[in-house]
């Protein structure tokens, strides 16, 4: 049984079907790229998945259990963890607390979270920053930090919304090794990315969506030589300056 199985999913905005019946299964393991042109409903999918957004209709089952509807603390407690196109950490509490802050939620004790803070600030090279405050932090470093409280308690999956936009090379550098690390230790995430060779590199399996829907769905190269997928990019600058 997959892990998560999203079945027709819809959410409008008024007349604008921003997800217009998307259906996936995602298995666990799976490290799924989700692409797609600007406005094409991505982040609107992970909000509907972590809980930020009600739906408008279809199902989504988790472990076997229909969560559609559910409260994002509720998804969290069943391992449904979300990270933002923008960034979100508490700025006036140190990088520190913000991991301590993210393990208590997620239902670690305070010795656990004061553990596991102190490995993940070591892994994300953050650990010379630890006591500072979050707001005193490069964007790129509060990039890794929102991506160490994500992780804090291990996740069952993991949704990244362009965890990678205008973030320094060598911390996207570091965040794609983490993400392949924690993927090979068998954790699953949906990856929405604009970075075409970051997602070549790091996604087996990528979903393209276009206008709310799925354009295509299958191994990372054939998705990205379908003529339907190639066409919707047409026009979109993001992908003409990563390819010219
Ligand atoms: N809260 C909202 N209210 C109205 N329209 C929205 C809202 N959020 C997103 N949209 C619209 O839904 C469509 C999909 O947006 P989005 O999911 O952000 O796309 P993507 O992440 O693929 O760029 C866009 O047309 C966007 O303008
Ligand atoms: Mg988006």
């Amino acid at each position: 049984m997959p892990l998560m199985q999203i079945n027709e999913v819809q959410k409008h905005f008024g007349g604008l079907r921003a997800v217009d019946k998307v259906s996936l299964d995602i298995s666990e393991g799976e490290l799924v790229g989700l692409i797609g042109p600007n406005g094409s409903g991505k982040t609107t999918l992970l909000n509907v998945l972590s809980g930020h957004l009600q739906a408008s209709g279809g199902s989504v089952r988790f472990d076997g259990e229909n969560v559609l509807g559910f409260k994002p603390a509720q998804l969290v407690c069943r391992g449904i963890l979300r990270m933002f196109q923008m960034t979100r950490v508490f700025n006036r509490i140190s990088a520190f607390d913000n991991l301590i802050v993210s393990g208590l939620a997620q239902g670690l004790s305070e010795s656990e979270s004061g553990k596991r803070a102190i490995e993940l600030l070591e892994e994300l090279t953050l650990t010379h920053v630890m006591y500072l405050d979050a707001g005193q932090l490069s964007g790129g470093q509060r990039k890794l930090l929102e991506f160490g409280a994500c992780f804090m308690a291990k996740p069952r999956i993991a949704l990244l919304d362009e965890p990678f936009a205008a973030v320094h090379p060598v911390m996207k550098e570091t965040m794609s090794a983490f993400i392949k690390r924690r993927n090979e230790a068998g954790q699953t995430f949906i990856l929405v990315s604009h970075d075409m060779p970051v997602v070549v590199d790091l996604c087996a399996r990528s979903v393209c969506m276009n206008a709310g829907k799925v354009l295509a769905d299958g191994p990372t190269d054939q998705v990205l030589h379908t003529s339907a997928v190639i066409e919707a990019y047409l026009g979109e600058s993001d992908y003409e300056d990563q390819h010219a």
